[in-house]
């Protein structure tokens, strides 16, 4: 029985780090098993410009503790109004990685989000020129359209398009949660990416409403089916090198969560390594890992894979924190209701 794995440095390829206290109380989380973390722009107001990710930038690493080597990967919010130039200019200066499309409307903070695609048109033409990534908010929002098909539907009436108007463009999936979205990164070619949460990997829609709503397993695309989580963890565990870890670890305060209208997000970064060890070694997949965590989110970013490494031990169950609390702020941190044995020892 393996009892021991020694993987590299995982890197979260998508991330909510916010901004101010939260930012304090939560960078510190990511950076103790992460190396790196593509940030996500959805604060209020947006990081729009190249300046304001610098700005972002800056206080990010000014949150982490000392002596942390966490690289944050910034994003643009990409709008209708994006200036391609400067895009352009921050993806060339290194100040960018990629630029994230929020449908209007779509989830938390989305609200100057991309209403009329053929106005970013010019946008991401461009950005396939230069090789800067989009990263996929995959829903679309049609009110018509239920919660638990907006998905795939996002997939059919807007990405596949987009992506056939569009050569060359590089894109993420981000969050996939259905076996359509597992089959279409699967099938997409080198330009095509696809992360997923650790919650999608645990949890279907029973686990969250059966018995009572559980308000810390709401998230956006919100859980699906049984059998959609076992083809996002069938696409995990293949070894396909597209597919790779983004957390979406989203912290909102335990009062946000546990209300009238509850927040979208769960907060993931404190245990996601021992989580994906549980799901990986359920799986019979331990092997495959290093690939989904550490190996295929760096090659499809064009970025070197880390120097360091993480060692996790399996024992007893560990004790899963209740809250990252920092002054004022407290975050309930994700428990997936099963035992984790898994923990980062070195
Ligand atoms: O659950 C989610 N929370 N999904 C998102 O897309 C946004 C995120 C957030 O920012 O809280
Ligand atoms: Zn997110």
């Amino acid at each position: 029985m393996t009892t021991s794995i020694t993987l590299i440095r995982p890197d979260d390829w998508h991330l909510h780090l916010r901004d101010g206290a939260m930012l304090q109380a939560v960078a510190p989380e990511s950076a103790r098993h992460f190396s790196r973390a593509i940030i996500m722009p959805n604060l209020v107001p947006p990081v729009v410009t190249g300046a304001e990710a610098t700005a972002y930038r800056d206080r990010i690493r000014a949150a982490l503790p000392e002596g942390a080597e966490f690289t944050p990967l910034m994003t643009l919010y990409l709008t209708e109004d994006t200036d391609a130039d400067d895009l352009a200019a921050a993806h060339r200066d290194g100040i960018i990685t990629a630029v994230k499309l929020y449908p209007a409307g779509a989830t938390t903070n989305s609200a100057s989000g991309v209403r009329d695609f053929d106005k970013v048109r010019p946008v991401l033409e461009r950005m396939a020129e230069i090789g800067c990534p989009l990263c996929v908010h995959g829903e679309v929002t049609d009110p018509e359209i239920d919660i638990f098909d907006r998905e795939a539907v996002f997939i059919d009436r807007i990405l596949d398009p987009i992506r056939r108007a569009t050569p060359g463009l590089r894109v993420v999936m981000e969050h996939i949660t259905t076996k359509q979205g597992a089959d279409y990164a699967q099938s997409g070619g080198p330009d095509l990416g696809a992360t997923i949460t650790v919650q999608h990997l645990m949890l279907d829609r029973n686990d969250m409403l059966v018995g009572g709503m559980r308000p810390h397993y709401y998230c956006l695309p919100i859980l699906k089916r049984r059998e959609h989580r076992e083809a996002l963890r069938a696409a995990a565990t293949s070894g396909n090198a597209q597919i790779f870890l983004g957390t979406d670890s989203a912290p909102h305060p335990t009062h946000a969560k546990e209300s009238e209208c509850c927040s979208a997000g769960c907060f993931t970064a404190p245990i996601a390594m021992s989580c994906l060890a549980e799901v990986f070694e359920e799986e019979g997949a331990l092997d495959k890992l290093e690939g989904f965590a550490s190996r295929n989110g760096p090659a499809f970013y064009r970025l070197p894979e880390n120097t360091g490494t993480i060692t996790l031990t399996k024992g007893d169950p560990i004790t899963i924190p209740a809250a990252v609390t920092l002054g004022e702020v407290n975050v309930t941190v994700f428990d997936p209701g099963q035992p984790l044995h898994w923990s980062v020892t070195a």
